[in-house]
């Protein structure tokens, strides 16, 4: 049974571990050890839990993943999704997503960015209904691609476009 639930300062510790250990594969694919999700301390993601939406997939006892939202400007930026590589590849990471989006009524828009070359990220975001709108490289020269998904009317579901 997988449980989401709001994130608080007391769960950073533990997010901190998931994000680091999730985001190792990402600094392997780029041979950038210093992406953010790996150079963030401790304590910035405890400010972060203070000012953002952060969600957390709970399996028994464990929390196996996590995702980030800000709202800014009716957009909410979507960031650090991250789920344990031993539990990747079983939905998690798409229940975290969609339920960030069911939990931010009101936002007509969905921001997120990812790596050009993480094909697997690129082709799970283009099936929630994310498209690409930006390519640029991040500070250290990371390719990034940013793709973004706009609801037309909040249904208490995601838009499945359809
Ligand atoms: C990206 C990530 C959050 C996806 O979560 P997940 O629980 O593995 O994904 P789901 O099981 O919900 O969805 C599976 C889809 O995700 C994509 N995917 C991305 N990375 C994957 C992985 N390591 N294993 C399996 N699927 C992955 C695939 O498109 C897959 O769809 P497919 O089966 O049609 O190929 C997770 O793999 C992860 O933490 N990766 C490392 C950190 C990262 O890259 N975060 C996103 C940065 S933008």
């Amino acid at each position: 049974m997988l449980r989401i639930e709001v994130a608080t300062a007391a769960d950073a510790g533990e997010l901190w571990t998931v994000q680091r250990a999730a985001y190792v594969s990402e600094a392997i694919v780029y041979d950038a050890a210093r992406i953010p999700p790996l150079t963030e301390t401790l304590e910035e993601l405890t400010a972060r839990v203070r000012y953002a939406l952060i969600l957390k997939a709970i399996a028994g006892h464990r929390l196996v993943g996590t995702v980030s939202g800000r709202i800014e400007d009716g957009t909410c930026h979507v960031g650090r999704l991250a789920v344990v590589p031993d539990m990747q590849g079983r939905g998690i990471g798409t229940r975290l997503l969609t339920d960030l989006e069911a939990r931010v009524p009101g936002v007509t828009r969905f921001e997120l960015f990812t790596g050009w070359a993480s094909a697997a990220n690129v082709r799970l975001y283009n099936k929630l209904g994310y498209v690409e709108f930006d390519r640029r490289p991040d500070p250290i020269g990371v390719p990034l691609v940013y793709l973004e998904k706009r609801q037309t009317s909040y249904s208490g579901r995601p838009d499945t476009g359809s």
